[in-house]
């Protein structure tokens, strides 16, 4: 049995804690036999357990605790607290195993709810589970979600070579904001859904960039950002934003413009990958 699960980017700008895409990167696991201990054989780096300690084995417990050990194969393209949803990945993977494992015909609704309850916000674990753009809110303990087709586009991600923990690009956040500004601040992220939703992608860019939830904030944690907004303003790219928490940047570039934007990314003196990726439409 395998399962694969997508990369993610949440927020998309001020879609913060709520919107999120699926994209052509991903975690697979393989279950290859029966053992008297859970073990998961990878590659990932010594830091990442291979025994029941892994976060994968963990969340596949807490869903159905009385599934009986296995060996696994982890694979993973998607790289570890660089905002592109890596932990969100193996919780959703763990929930899959636990449902394919235990026969507990889980529905999507179910896991986006499990996924939800154990991430803290949607705007990850659900595009994971379906694929696409989605858009969910979680409030009084409850997601609703709704996915939609995201416009054709080329998704840049432009990955510096350094970690950045979700939790500490949280603690830079502030615990309020003013009444004025939230308003403003919502009508923004409404007008960018509204205009993914037209496949309007010039008008969905220039919304992404003006996101007043988060960016402000975490700029000292990525200073790249506004550097490579200039290039994409320069080269009349659709918009560029820090993926979910950071340090990844994701450019949205009209395809015949994509290569000589990745050349000019190439140049800047900034120790990245630089990666081509598509939206994933199917999510696990
Ligand atoms: N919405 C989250 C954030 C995504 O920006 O902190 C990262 O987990």
């Amino acid at each position: 049995m395998k399962i694969r699960i997508p990369a993610t980017s949440a927020n998309l700008g001020p879609g913060f804690d709520s919107c999120g895409i699926a994209l052509s990167q991903y975690l697979s696991i393989e279950v290859l036999e029966n053992a008297a201990e859970w073990k998961i054989i990878h590659s990932l780096g010594s830091d990442i357990p291979s025994d029941a300690t892994n976060l994968l084995i963990q969340t596949a417990l807490k869903v159905a605790p009385d599934l009986s050990p296995k060996v696994l194969k982890m694979t993973s393209d998607i790289p570890l607290a660089r905002g592109l949803g890596s932990s969100s990945s193996v919780i959703v993977g763990g929930i899959e195993l636990a449902n394919r494992l235990g026969n507990l015909n889980l529905s999507q609704k179910d896991k986006v709810q499990i996924a939800t309850e154990m991430e803290g916000h949607p705007d990850n674990v659900a595009p994971a589970i379906c694929g696409d753009f989605v858009v969910a809110s979680y409030v009084d303990g409850e997601v609703h979600s709704v996915k939609h087709h995201f416009p054709m586009c080329d998704v840049i991600a432009f990955i510096p070579d350094m970690q950045l923990l979700t939790s500490e690009s949280r603690s830079v956040l502030p615990t309020s904001i003013p009444y004025k500004e939230a308003v403003q601040a919502s009508s923004i992220a409404n007008v960018m859904i509204a205009a993914i939703l037209n496949g309007n992608l010039p008008l969905a860019g220039r919304m992404m960039e003006k996101d007043r939830w988060h960016e402000a904030y975490r700029k000292n944690l990525v200073p790249h950002l506004e550097q490579i907004r200039l290039l994409s303003h320069e080269m009349g790219l659709y918009g560029a934003f820090l993926s979910g928490a950071g340090p990844t940047v994701l450019i949205l570039s009209p395809e015949e413009k994509t290569d000589e934007m990745v050349r000019k990314l190439g140049k800047l003196s900034i120790s990245a990958t630089i990666h081509v990726l598509s939206i994933d439409q199917e999510g696990i």
